[in-house]
């Protein structure tokens, strides 16, 4: 079914557009001969458009005025929970989106729709205690502080193709909730499948609170950030794209940014790893949704005494995924939405290829239209494109290490810091290696894949890999700020 978005959401209305529209395609073909599958469209948005947008947020705002934001927390609550029930409606819609438009295999979209519902319901009852600590008083010297959280404004969302619904949702789920309006405007890929939820943000909240804008980031998101009415910068992407808007504002230290941006995470393989169990968490943390994860394991880095027994097994096992359609049962292997990433990744196997490196793999590097079969390349060094360049899909760069120390001091050389995952049995080896690596990134993670759930915990990196911290309890702090009313005894 195609599904044309004929109007954008501003001032609580849906307003047609009449203007250019975008067309929408897979790169999921079903036919004898390859054709990418035509999906619909969506508003090719202008300036004016975005301009008239901004408004509506800025007016429902209000100057922290408006409804929404002095609203009682019982009644954000009550909105809050309306779109939620609404939004599980439409669960087989959007499962379905997920899949043509961004080729993710039906198990993990649907976990991507119930893991999005969950971390609504879990922002609704996280925010319900920060509302009863605000109840208790601070005191110091005869002063009374009733402390409190209030919002900051305007908050402009950009979530990723990746999770065009988890992480688009990560950011605008608890600025509303703090009392701030939103304008969102969802990935190029991945956009139409926030078409059937527009209705119930139109629904749940008060006119103007939840905004949307389709088009090109600098056709639309950039007037926006420079007509400096934007208090927050909310995006979950490429650290070019964030650094491109937020120049764009006039009045950047008035701009609070939550960014979650690239990351390199490495994977270590001590001596002693238990190897079976390694191999699938290498497996799974490099290869889910075929590397395009922020938290994938982009580079594996193998111990000299096993890299012969795991470089072996591992390319075996690679060899073994099954690649198809997404809704096809075992599919692990799917269709990359972005039509150019099987020409990016064939580069970084060349580039590897040229310096050195050999496809350990029988199947790597197979291409067809839209795939590509990963590569595992070894030995990767410093001097090539694929140990420099987040891949952000399927090709895995092994490199051999035998002095730990040197190890680490490379890693800790790294522009990222968001995780690192530690294989091995030893805990008399490992603690120490914890101890430094906690300086290093902000996530361990020990004989398994990184990952950023459960949602509950802290999301962030250090250096270039993000800006603020997302999990239900932080991202709540992020978007908004601490007040107080003091009153003194006499
Ligand atoms: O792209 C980054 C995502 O936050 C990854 O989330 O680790 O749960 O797949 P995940």
């Amino acid at each position: 079914n195609l599904l044309h978005q004929k109007s954008y959401l501003s001032n609580g209305e849906f307003i047609p557009w009449e203007g250019e529209m975008d067309e929408v395609y897979s790169t999921i073909s079903t036919g004898a001969s390859y054709k990418p599958t035509f999906l619909g469209t969506v508003p090719h948005m202008n300036e004016a458009t975005a301009l008239e947008v901004l408004e509506s947020a800025c007016k429902a705002y209000g100057k922290g005025q408006g409804v929404w934001p002095t609203m009682k927390v019982s009644d954000r609550i009550a909105a809050m929970e309306q779109f939620v029930s609404q939004m599980k409606t439409k669960r087989e819609e959007v499962v379905k989106l997920l899949m043509w438009e961004i080729g993710k295999s039906l198990p993990d979209s649907e976990k991507e729709f119930d893991r999005t519902v969950e971390y609504i319901y879990d922002t609704i009852e996280e925010y319900k205690q920060l509302d009863r600590d605000s109840a208790k008083f601070q005191k110091r010297d005869k002063v009374n502080a009733h402390i409190r959280r209030g919002p900051l404004g305007v908050v402009l969302c950009l979530g990723p193709y990746n999770y065009p619904l988890n992480e688009t949702f990560a950011l605008l789920i608890p600025a509303l909730i703090m009392g701030n309006t939103v304008i969102f405007k969802p990935a190029k890929h991945g956009v139409l499948l926030l078409s059937p939820l527009l209705e119930a943000f139109r629904n749940s909240f008060p006119k103007g609170v939840v905004n949307v804008i389709f088009g090109r980031g600098r056709e639309v998101a950039a007037p926006i950030m420079k007509s400096g009415r934007i208090d927050v910068l909310a995006l979950i992407g490429n650290s070019t794209s964030a650094i491109a808007l937020q120049d764009q504002h006039p009045y950047k230290n008035r701009l609070r940014l939550v960014l979650g941006l690239e990351a390199k995470n490495p994977a270590i393989i001590l001596p002693d790893a238990d190897l079976d169990l390694t191999i699938e968490e290498v497996l799974t943390g490099t290869l889910s949704f075929n590397g395009q994860r922020c938290t994938a394991l982009k580079i594996v880095y193998v111990h000299e005494d096993i890299r012969e027994e795991f470089n072996k097994r591992f390319a075996q096992r690679v060899d073994q995924l099954k690649f198809g359609n997404p809704w096809e049962p075992g599919v692990k292997l799917t269709p990359l939405p972005e039509p150019n990433k099987p020409a990016y990744i064939q580069e970084l196997i060349d580039d590897a290829k040229e310096k050195g490196a050999s496809v350990l793999n029988k199947r790597g590097g197979e291409t067809s239209e839209n795939f590509i079969f990963p590569a595992v390349l070894y030995p990767v060094t410093s001097e090539m494109r694929v140990y420099k360049e987040e891949q952000f899909g399927p090709v895995i760069p092994v490199k051999p290490f035998s002095d730990i120390d040197s190890l680490l001091d490379e890693i800790a050389a790294s522009n990222y810091g968001q995780q690192v995952s530690l294989f091995g049995r030893s805990i008399k080896q490992l603690a120490p290696l914890i101890d430094t690596m906690v300086n290093l990134v902000c996530r361990v993670n020990l004989n398994s894949a990184c990952q950023r759930g459960p949602d509950v915990f802290p999301f962030t990196g250090r250096k270039d890999s993000a800006v603020g911290t997302l999990s239900v309890h932080d991202a709540l702090r992020s978007f908004s700020i601490r007040t107080f009313v003091a009153s003194k005894e006499n």
